[in-house]
């Protein structure tokens, strides 16, 4: 199971044809309140005076002014005349805009709203709020303005015209198809929304052949509840943002653009979200309306052809929407895309989306032959690999091949992040030279340089652990004497670096050769000196008894070089360039396994975020601090100087006997 988090919403729900004349007034009582403001919607004022009539001891005034939108003047109205009354509770008995007006009155009052819905709107049961300034629309989000009750009641939804059932249902239809991608989503909230969409899209044919029929209009008045409660957790996705942005831009009617979009954005997003199409193809199915069988449920369509047969327009140019304002449109949309979409939707992909939108075109979900298409890509990539001579390399290159299409695929690349990448390399290949290693840099900083280390060079039982090698190791650095110095061309205070090298055996290691590289005092290698001196590098050879010894400088913590790609690539993500204060040792000897390894400095600010994560526990090692004086082999010094006991042991190649690894077959 999947971890998920997920927002349960309050509020008591009450359902029942007839509801709201047998249950209401209990329900009202049993809330205990006693003033009520009634805010009907227009057309329902005179069932507000019915359904009210047995609350008239209650009733401490109506509200007449409602409009579509609600206006920040008519919430002023509002508000003003809960306060002269007395108002201890709101009841709303209409749609989307008389429940609008009570959330905007509970907004600043904190009454209790008690909803009685007359529409498929869903803003019931959703603690959303909107208000409409001229023609800027503000919304938020606040738990007061949740209707403490809802009573749904279908009797009430009967007059309600064909056309704007139709138009009502598939809005609540695109709450349920969203929330299987919208930011919220979560596996409950996926459950009520397949439910959903299973009875909307059975119910809203039904209520087209016969309005007056009470079943049809009870499923869709449930489904449409299904729909708002799952949208009021999960939040609007894609669709919602392209049609706020429709609807508000260029002021087209708000539930015909969600009954329009809604298929062409199912098509777009479910090649990135398979199971999401999959749940919907099955829960239309359910509905018998993906036609096809299970297997070939094509959703996108399937919901297109709802539309079509509720009679709905098929086409945003019939709703008032011009070829014209399809850029405009793709390019504002763009910044409200969700981060998380399923697919990547920027400004070209929108514009493709909305001109097939505009037109009308079918809409298809072309998950399968998409997927097929792709698959015939890599297969026909992988083949040409596969008469290759050396297995090995042909297993490397066809399981790269591999990987790098499923990554395309899975992060749906786009053509310009595709360009993007390329450039990258491209820098990182300019940028790379004899002293400038950036292919190198670049695996550091992504792990895969630790990764290779991990694979080749796993732990050892009682050896020395191994890390990265790094960029700046060179071939042919000077040989120094046993005790000699490679400080050379490198600044610093002087360090005295000693220690044993030993097998797992515990036997001495004697001419080990011990190749040391290091950063100056100011942090920087040799190799990045302009001037081509040498420092700070250098091998010798253990002693007969395995002990080493020489002198350097006390290493620095220092930044990867950060001048180039690879530096861009941290500052995207935010991550500091710099290592731990180290000392880079490569020790070869016959017979043992050669390590690559640092000893860190103990107490260095980043051990804990070294920018190429070479860090090992076991190589922090403390570094003394000594005034000046003689050092431990006699030589005088002027100024403070640093030491460090570092013992080194070496995996032998094929263990020894009684050694951890030996098998029974490796004995001599
Ligand atoms: C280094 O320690 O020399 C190093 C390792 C990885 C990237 C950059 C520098
Ligand atoms: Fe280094």
């Amino acid at each position: 199971m999947e971890p998920f988090a997920r927002d349960v919403l309050p509020g008591r729900v009450v359902f029942g044809a007839g509801a709201a004349r047998t249950a209401l007034a209990g329900e009202v009582a049993r809330l205990g309140v006693s003033r009520l403001l009634v805010i009907p919607s227009g057309s329902e004022r005179s069932a507000a005076r019915e359904l009210t009539a047995p609350l008239a001891g209650r009733i401490a005034g109506t509200f007449t002014g409602v409009r579509p939108h609600v206006p920040a003047e008519v919430a002023d109205a509002a508000r003003k005349q809960a306060a002269a009354v007395g108002a201890d509770a709101i009841l709303s008995l209409g749609g989307g805009s008389a429940t609008g007006t009570a959330k905007a009155v509970a907004l600043t009052t904190g009454l209790p709203v008690i909803a009685v819905p007359t529409t498929y709107a869903g803003s019931e049961v959703t603690p959303v709020w909107g208000l409409t300034e001229g023609d800027r629309k503000t919304t938020g989000v606040d738990a007061r303005v949740l209707p403490r009750l809802v009573v749904y009641d279908p009797e009430l939804t009967v007059s309600l015209p064909g056309p704007v059932s139709a138009a009502s249902g598939l809005n609540a239809m695109a709450h349920a198809v969203e929330a299987f991608w919208a930011p919220g989503r979560n596996p409950v909230s996926s459950l009520t929304a397949g439910e959903a969409i299973r009875v909307l899209a059975a119910a809203l044919p039904a209520v087209l052949r016969d309005g007056a029929d009470p079943d049809a209009r009870g499923d869709l008045l449930y489904g449409a509840y299904l729909a708002g409660t799952t949208f009021a957790v999960t939040g609007s996705g894609l669709h919602h943002k392209i049609c706020h942005l429709l609807g508000g831009r260029y002021d087209l009617p708000h539930a015909q653009t969600h009954a329009i979009m809604l298929p062409y954005v199912l098509a777009f997003n479910a090649p990135g979200a398979p199971d999401a199409a999959r749940q919907i193809g099955q829960a239309l199915a359910g509905a018998g309306l993906a036609g096809g069988g299970l297997a070939g449920a094509d959703p996108a369509a399937a919901l297109q052809r709802l539309a079509g047969q509720l009679g709905l327009p098929l086409g945003l140019r019939e709703i008032g929407f011009r070829e014209d304002q399809i850029a405009e449109a793709a390019r504002l949309i763009e910044p409200a895309v969700p981060a998380d979409n399923p697919v990547p939707a920027d400004a070209a992909a929108l514009q493709a989306l909305l001109r097939r939108a505009w037109a009308g075109d079918p809409a298809r979900d072309d998950t399968q032959a998409q997927a097929a298409a792709e698959e015939a890509v890599t297969a026909e990539v992988l083949a040409t690999f596969s008469g290759a001579a050396a297995p090995r390399y042909r297993e490397v290159i066809q399981s790269l091949v591999r990987h790098l299409h499923a990554f395309a695929r899975q992060v749906r690349l786009t053509e310009s992040e595709w360009q993007q990448g390329i450039d990258f390399l491209t820098r990182t290949g300019h940028i790379t030279d004899d002293r400038r290693q950036e292919f190198i840099l670049l695996s550091d900083v992504l792990g895969l340089s630790m990764l290779t280390v991990a694979i080749n060079a796993p732990a050892s039982a009682g050896a020395t652990e191994s890390t990265v090698v790094g960029p700046f190791f060179t071939e042919g650095s000077p040989e120094v004497p046993l005790g000699g110095d490679i400080t050379g061309a490198a600044q610093g205070r002087p360090c005295y670096v000693s220690g044993t090298v030993r097998g797992t055996g515990g036997e001495p290691v004697p001419g080990a050769r011990i190749e040391v590289w290091e950063s100056d005092e100011d942090g920087f290698y040799d190799v990045q000196y302009p001037d081509g001196r040498t420092g700070g590098r250098g091998w010798l050879r253990s002693a007969p008894d395995g002990d080493y010894r020489f002198w350097s400088v006390r290493p620095a913590p220092y930044p990867i070089p950060d001048d180039g790609p690879v530096g861009d690539l941290l500052t995207a993500a935010g991550r500091g360039p710099m290592r731990p204060a180290h000392l880079h040792f490569k020790v070869e000897a016959p017979g043992y396994r050669t390590l690559i390894t640092h000893i860190f400095v103990a107490g260095d600010p980043y051990l804990d975020r070294d920018a190429v994560f070479g860090v090992k526990e076991s190589l922090i090692t403390d570094f003394a601090e000594h005034p000046a004086g003689p050092g431990p082999d006699g030589r005088p010094l002027d100024g403070p100087w640093t030491s460090v006991a570092f013992d080194i042991v070496l995996a032998r190649l094929a263990p020894g006997p009684g050694e951890p690894g030996r098998g029974p077959e490796a004995a001599p």
